[in-house]
């Protein structure tokens, strides 16, 4: 058995025997003495053999990156001026007496012992070699930590960790449905939980209290990077507690988290009404540590002769809006264009912008495709409303509000990385008064949240005024990241049943879907709410991964494959037959008949 981890000798051990076990990271020949620097999940440790021990000194010699080692030898100061000042174990050696080979290795796919460009589909299919890297390692170990920390959290708040099945209904938090067949009930299916989200509302109407789960999620959605098909919440639900009691102990649980493994206190966290978010960021989860807003300005521009501006001005549907950005002078026309293009992603037709080169010479100081079209007079107000200053840039969005939010909010994050305008801080918010319905389209409603959320008003009002009803849903918001969501639940069937009725769910498919929810509302279920964070999203935050599939042992691709395994994959016909299956010819196969 090993003494020590590798990563663990210091001076302290000067003198004792040790046993390391570990791998290859590097071997160096240096004029007859070789220098292996050997790994474990605590880090490097130099191992020393020179030739008077022969034996071990051949073995050294025939070793590879990646071989596995066992080593007895004693530790010894460096030589004076060899220490590595970047290396815990930098100050000591173990002098190598005999050596074990436990395991070779082929020559890996990707290196190991420096940072490498590598391919994310060779780090995928080789997992277990990328996730040997130390900072891998360092992420997995925080994610199990930070677990620990928040189990540790909850159970002394009086929450119970209870397990909900996975082999379930559909719940609708919005995505398509992972199904899996059901060989004793033919031609049916289970489906993956999307969220927990139904059993522990069930749970409230059980008694439980307070219950929480590190729970398992499914989602067939599209993937991006801090998206997966499979993810994991950090699932938690309390009976009798209103939203500010509910958020009130999620802030501390998020908080307890940072002071435990960043050291750091959170400030405030900031309150925004969805209306706000929307108006002034253009977006429901906005990152705070940038100082850009949107500013309306169509009332100035309901009579301008620039029919891109005075149209929407005029038109209730849609939004104008400018985006000022100090130092923005020096933005090249190239980059201009880039970032036409860029809002043409999200559907805006145009970017209008001013350059404010002078203020002090007024109207030409001014520097814009657009100006001559609006007119002196209501340039200056214009400029004079925004508060611009000499060196900013001004960009403009006018269309559908819809287009202008996302357009412009999606530019304020991409200019203010490119000019270096986001503070380095923790900007924590808490997103409340959303509204109750989304209207598509076509008119249909869907639930901005989901179905069970509570609404603001009572079912009267719902009912006459679906459009206009408030949630009493919150959403926690960090640097720009949707941390998690959550609600005070409906716990009086007849309530839920308005809410189904004005998302255009019968009275027939409610029963069907979610009879046993109505069921237990109407049997005594407390008023209940809750919350569910991304632990994943917690985890990419605090290491600063750019990627979620940085933060899981085992993640999908953006096509929601697992390349380790090959998953998913084709199944026998006998296994088919079981279930009852028959597949349809490939599409390809088809559209040739
Ligand atoms: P919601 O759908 O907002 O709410 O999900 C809660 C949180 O889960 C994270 N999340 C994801 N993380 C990675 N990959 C995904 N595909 C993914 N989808 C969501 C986000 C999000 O904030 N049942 C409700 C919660 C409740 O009302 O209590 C729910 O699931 O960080
Ligand atoms: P145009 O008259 O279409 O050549 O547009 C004049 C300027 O307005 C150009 O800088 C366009 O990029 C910009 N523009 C066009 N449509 C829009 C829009 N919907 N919102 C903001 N700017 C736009």
């Amino acid at each position: 058995m090993r003494s020590y981890y590798c990563g663990e000798l210091n001076e302290s051990h000067v003198g004792e025997e040790v046993t390391l076990q570990g791998w290859v990271h590097r071997r160096r020949d240096h004029g007859g003495v070789i220098f292996l620097d050997v790994r474990d999940r605590e880090g490097l440790a130099q191992v020393v053999f020179d030739p008077d021990t022969q034996k071990s000194f051949a073995i050294a010699e025939s070793v590879r990156s990646e071989f596995v080692l066992e080593i007895r030898g004693r530790v010894r100061l460096r030589p004076e001026g060899t220490a590595n000042e970047d290396m815990s174990t930098g100050k000591v050696e173990v002098l190598g007496q005999d050596l074990i080979i436990l395991n070779t290795a082929n020559t890996p796919p990707m290196q190991l012992d420096e940072y490498a460009e590598v391919g994310e589909e060779v780090r995928l299919h080789y997992r277990y070699l990328d996730l040997r890297r130390p900072e891998m390692q360092a992420r997995l170990r925080l994610r199990s930590k930070v677990a620990n920390t928040i189990r540790i959290f909850l159970d002394k708040e009086g929450f119970v960790d209870v397990e909900t099945p996975l082999l379930t209904r559909a719940t609708p938090e919005g995505a398509r449905d992972y199904l899996v067949p059901s060989r004793t009930h033919p031609g049916q299916f289970f489906a993956l939980p999307q969220s927990p989200q139904l059993f522990k509302q069930v749970l409230m109407a059980s008694g439980m209290d307070r219950y929480y789960q590190i729970a398992k999620c499914f989602r067939d959605e599209d993937l991006r990077a801090d998206r997966q098909p499979e993810f994991t919440q950090i699932d938690v639900e309390t009976s009798f507690m209103n939203e500010e009691e509910i958020m009130f102990v999620m802030e501390a649980l998020i908080r307890h988290v940072f002071k435990v493994h960043m050291e750091l206190e959170l400030g405030e966290f900031s309150r925004l009404t969805h209306a706000e978010a929307m108006q002034r960021f253009g977006t429901d989860k906005p990152d705070l540590r940038i100082d850009l807003e949107l500013v309306d300005i169509a009332p100035l521009m309901k009579d301008v002769e620039f029919k891109v501006f005075s149209g929407p001005a005029n038109d209730p549907d849609s939004r104008v809006a400018a985006l000022r950005v100090p130092g923005g002078v020096s933005l090249s026309r190239k980059l201009i264009d880039e970032y036409t293009e860029f809002v043409g992603i999200y559907g805006a037709k145009g970017l209008a912008w001013i350059k404010v080169n002078d203020l002090g010479t007024g109207f030409a100081g001014l520097q814009s495709p657009i100006i001559k079209f609006i007119g002196e007079q209501t340039t200056t107000a214009m400029i004079s409303q925004l508060g611009a200053q000499t060196g900013d840039i001004l960009f403009f969005g006018a269309d559908k509000t819809k287009v202008v939010n996302e357009a412009l909010g999606a530019l304020r994050l991409k200019v203010a990385a490119d000019l270096d305008l986001v503070n380095e801080k923790w900007a924590p918010l808490w997103v409340v008064d959303f509204p109750m319905f989304e209207q598509g389209a076509d008119g249909d409603l869907t639930a901005l949240h989901h179905p069970f959320t509570a609404p603001a008003c009572d079912i009267e009002t719902l009912r006459s005024n679906p459009t206009m009803a408030l949630s009493r849903a919150y959403d926690m918001v960090l640097n720009g990241t949707e941390l998690g969501g959550g609600s005070v639940r409906i716990n009086q069937s007849a309530m839920q049943q308005a809410v189904f009725e004005v998302l255009g769910i019968g009275e027939e498919e409610a029963q069907e879907k979610f009879g046993f929810l109505l069921e237990a509302l109407s049997y005594g279920c407390p008023p209940h709410g809750g919350i569910a964070f991304g632990f994943d999203r917690l985890i990419m935050l605090l290491t600063n991964a750019h990627s979620i599939r940085d933060v899981i042992a085992f993640p999908k691709t953006q096509t929601a494959a697992c390349l380790l395994t090959d998953a998913p994959g084709t199944v026998s016909n006998s296994q088919l037959r079981e279930l009852n299956i028959r597949l349809r010819e490939k599409t390809s196969q088809a559209q040739a008949n």
